[in-house]
């Protein structure tokens, strides 16, 4: 059975953060209120940003040498010790599975050590819960009836999908990519224009310093808004590209009668464009950049709004590395409306993080009333898929 108040240690690592988070908790799945007590992570991205993408072998090294020195740093910071340690949270999926076995490892090893029960973390329901936290001091999360359905919009550079949440824990996959996610789809294209990796935040810079110029000040492009996404015809905003910036892209399976999405295509499109062009000169880089990232928000958009007709949704999330987009943050408030309640989580935790991995670990903890795993059990499924087993 549960404890009245429980301090949970919350470890990630499904690709290029280490993180561990300790938190004290307590309540049950309608009420429950967290305090983080101490949270490290350390981001890999400089040392993968030679190899335009996240090199899994250098993630796990990585991975091994920081667990040890983000965790004495968390007991030291929360002034904590081993045996007051109730419950281990761990990601065993989805993820590159050489990171996902370091943490499980790790984990593991602490929990024989001082007979701590483990219990393993879908990283995708870490995501969809991490705009219910802070990431620091105290927060309550109230799951109320009135708030499902949800729809969780989950982008990043692993995953794009939509999920639909009937109630915690019971998930259903509805839309997926079918090639990149938005976030290598970003990543991708700034590698052809020459810009460091991580390219999403580098390539909506671009995109917004277009945005604001005077340049497109007569034009529907910067008018084009959230409100009007969801109901317009592809060929019209293209043809508004065009008239405007020179040439347009595609707003890939924007007509499809499912919720999937696929970026490869508008990929390869920017490819043959750079080609056509030759050279890029800064002006035709923000073109390109404002160009791709309308195309990208647009379809995510386009879907969600598909989505939530469909299943009458009362909450929608968006979470993930991509959710830092400020188009897509912007857009989708408009498109929403204001009968939906819309979440973004915190900067802080839009990215991987422990902290995410600690509220879906003790949320299901109470979920499963207190259901011990082996720990033999316990293993790492790179392809681990929301809903099967809810
Ligand atoms: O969730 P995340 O930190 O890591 C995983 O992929 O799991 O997401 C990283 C991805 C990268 O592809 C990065 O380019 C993208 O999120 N990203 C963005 C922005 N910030 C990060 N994409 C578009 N606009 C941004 N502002
Ligand atoms: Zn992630």
């Amino acid at each position: 059975m549960t404890k009245l108040s429980m301090k949970i240690l919350s470890i990630e690592t499904s690709c290029d953060d280490t993180a561990i988070t300790l938190m004290e908790v307590k309540g049950n799945i309608n009420n429950t209120s967290f305090k983080i007590l101490a949270n490290f992570s350390n981001s890999q991205i400089k040392i993968h940003a030679p190899y335009g993408g996240v090199f899994p072998m250098l993630a796990k090294r990585e991975h091994i040498k920081n667990l040890p020195v983000l965790l004495e740093k968390v007991l030291k910071c929360a002034k904590s010790n081993f045996s007051q340690i109730d419950l281990i949270a761990v990601t065993y999926g989805p993820g590159l599975e050489p990171a996902l076995w370091t943490g499980i490892v790790f984990a593991k090893e602490l929990a024989e050590k001082y007979k701590i029960p483990v219990i393993p973390v879908n990283h995708m329901e870490g995501h969809i819960m991490s705009p219910f936290g802070k990431h620091k001091g105290k927060f309550v999360i109230n799951l109320k009836k009135n708030m499902f359905p949800m729809l969780a919009l989950l982008v990043s550079g692993g995953h794009t999908e939509l999920v639909l949440m009937k109630n915690f824990g019971k998930y259903e996959i509805i839309g997926k990519t079918l090639d990149d996610a938005a976030g290598e789809a970003y990543d991708k294209v700034a590698r052809m224009m020459d810009l460091p990796y991580p390219g999403g935040p580098k390539i909506s810079k671009l995109a917004e310093k277009l945005r604001k110029t005077k340049l497109l000040h007569e034009g529907n492009i910067a008018q084009r808004d959230g409100a009007s996404i969801a109901i317009r015809q592809q060929a019209d905003m293209r043809v508004e590209s065009v008239q405007q910036l020179g040439f347009s892209l595609p707003r890939p399976m924007l007509y499809s009668k499912n919720f999937d999405f696929s970026f490869s295509g508008l990929k390869t499109a920017v490819l043959y464009l750079i080609k056509k062009i030759g050279p890029l000169n800064e002006e035709i880089k923000l073109k390109i950049a404002l160009e791709f990232e309308n195309a990208v928000v647009e379809t995510l958009i386009y879907k969600t709004i598909k989505a939530k007709e469909k299943y009458k949704v009362k909450t929608i999330i968006v979470a993930g590395g991509v959710a830092l987009n400020k188009h897509l943050q912007r857009e989708m408030k408009k498109a929403v409306g204001k009968n939906i309640k819309l979440l973004f989580p915190e900067k802080e935790l839009t990215g991987d993080n422990s902290i995410m991995i600690g509220i879906a670990g003790y949320l299901q903890y109470i979920k499963n009333k207190g259901k011990i795993f082996k720990l033999s059990k316990i293993k790492a499924n790179g392809n681990l898929r929301l809903g099967r087993k809810s």
